[in-house]
C-alpha cells in the first residue's frame, strides 16, 4: 500500500504579534520565521513520521522550491511526482499571538495551477488498495477524487479550508472525512458549536463514510455506523497552533493504516497535535512516531 498526498506545499511566512493586526492599523512585528508548511506538505511529513510509504503530489514555483523539496526528502516523503511550473510558490503570511493563536492569509501560486494531464500522469502510478489524502487548497480536487476513485484507490479528505467549493465535491466517494467544526458546520449546514448534531447529520447523509470531527479544545470524536468514540485532548502549554490539525490527520490516517484500531489512532493522533501545538512552525512542529509514543 502507498499513501499518496496530492496537496499544497507553501513557504510560510510566521510574524510574531502582540495581537493580529486590526483594519486599518499598521503595526510592527515582533519577529519573522520562514517555515515549510501548506497542509498537503505538513500532511504528508506526519504520515511519513508514521512509518508509511508516503508519496507527494502537487506543484511548486521552478524558482523557490529547494526549501519545499528538501524538506520533504528529508523527513523520507517520495517527491518525484511534484511539478516545477512558472511563477512562485504557494506561500501563507501567518501571524502568531503570544497566546498561540494563529491567522493565516494564503496566496496559492504554484498550488492553483495543477493540469489534468499534471493529474492523470501522477494518478497512472497508483491503484487498488492505494490511498489518496487530498485538503482543500489545490485546484481540480472533484477531478482528483474522481480519477482517484475510478482507479480503486481509498480517499481520505480533510476539507480544509473551508470555502465554498467544499460543498460540491463528491463526499459520497470519501472514506475517511475529517474535518474540524467549521467545516463540518459549513458541508451538514448547522452551527458550528452544535458538535453532536453535525456528526449526526454527517453519518447520516454519508453513510460509507468514517467521520473524525475534531473540536479544538474539547478534542475530537470519530463516528460511523453505530460505533462513536470521543477523545480528549492531552493539555500543553500553546506555543503555535500552526499544523495542529495537519498534524492530527497525518497521525491518525497513519495509525489507522498500520493496522491501529480507532482509540489508538485517536490517542496518537492527539498526542501529536499535543506536541505540535508546544512548538514554532508547521512542519517543523510535526513529532516522530517516537515522541508520540513516549509522550504521556
Ligand atoms: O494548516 C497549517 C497550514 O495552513 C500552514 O502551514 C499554511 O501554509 C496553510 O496552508
Amino acid at each position: 500500500m502507498k499513501v499518496l498526498v496530492f496537496g499544497s506545499l507553501n513557504v510560510d511566512h510566521v510574524y510574531q504579534v502582540d495581537h493580529f493586526v486590526q483594519p486599518g492599523e499598521t503595526m510592527a512585528s515582533l519577529k519573522l520565521n520562514l517555515f515549510c508548511g501548506g497542509k498537503g506538505l505538513n500532511q504528508s511529513i506526519a504520515l511519513a513520521r508514521t512509518g508509511l510509504e508516503t508519496y507527494h503530489a502537487g506543484a511548486v514555483g521552478a524558482g523557490d522550491s529547494d526549501m519545499l523539496m528538501e524538506t520533504l526528502e528529508a523527513a523520507g516523503v517520495h517527491t518525484e511526482y511534484i511539478r516545477k511550473k512558472e511563477g512562485p510558490s504557494g506561500h501563507a503570511i501567518i501571524q502568531t499571538t503570544p497566546e498561540g493563536e494563529n491567522s493565516i492569509l494564503l496566496y496559492g501560486g504554484a498550488n492553483q495551477s495543477l493540469t489534468r494531464e499534471d493529474v492523470e500522469l501522477v494518478l497512472g502510478h497508483f491503484g487498488e488498495g492505494d490511498v489518496l489524502v487530498l485538503q482543500n487548497e489545490i485546484n481540480l480536487i472533484p477531478y482528483i477524487m474522481e480519477k482517484a476513485k475510478s482507479r480503486g484507490m481509498k480517499i481520505v479528505l480533510n476539507p480544509s479550508p473551508a470555502d465554498e467549493s467544499i460543498l460540491s465535491l463528491p463526499l459520497g466517494a470519501v472514506d475517511y472525512l475529517i474535518l474540524n467544526e467549521v467545516e463540518g458546520g459549513a458541508i451538514s449546514g448547522i452551527a458550528e458549536s452544535d458538535d453532536e448534531k453535525i456528526l449526526q447529520k454527517l453519518m447520516k447523509s454519508l453513510p460509507d463514510t468514517r467521520i473524525v470531527l475534531t473540536l479544538g479544545k474539547r478534542g475530537a470524536v470519530y463516528g460511523y455506523e453505530d460505533m462513536v468514540r470521543r477523545q480528549a485532548i492531552y493539555p500543553v502549554k500553546t506555543v503555535d497552533t500552526t499544523a495542529a490539525g495537519d498534524t492530527f490527520t497525518g497521525f491518525f490516517m497513519g495509525s489507522i493504516l498500520r493496522g491501529d484500531c480507532v482509540e489508538e489512532a485517536l490517542r496518537m493522533a492527539s498526542k501529536a497535535a499535543a506536541l505540535a501545538v508546544s512548538r514554532s512552525g508547521a512542519s517543523a512542529s510535526i513529532p516522530t512516531w517516537r515522541e508520540v509514543e513516549e509522550f504521556e
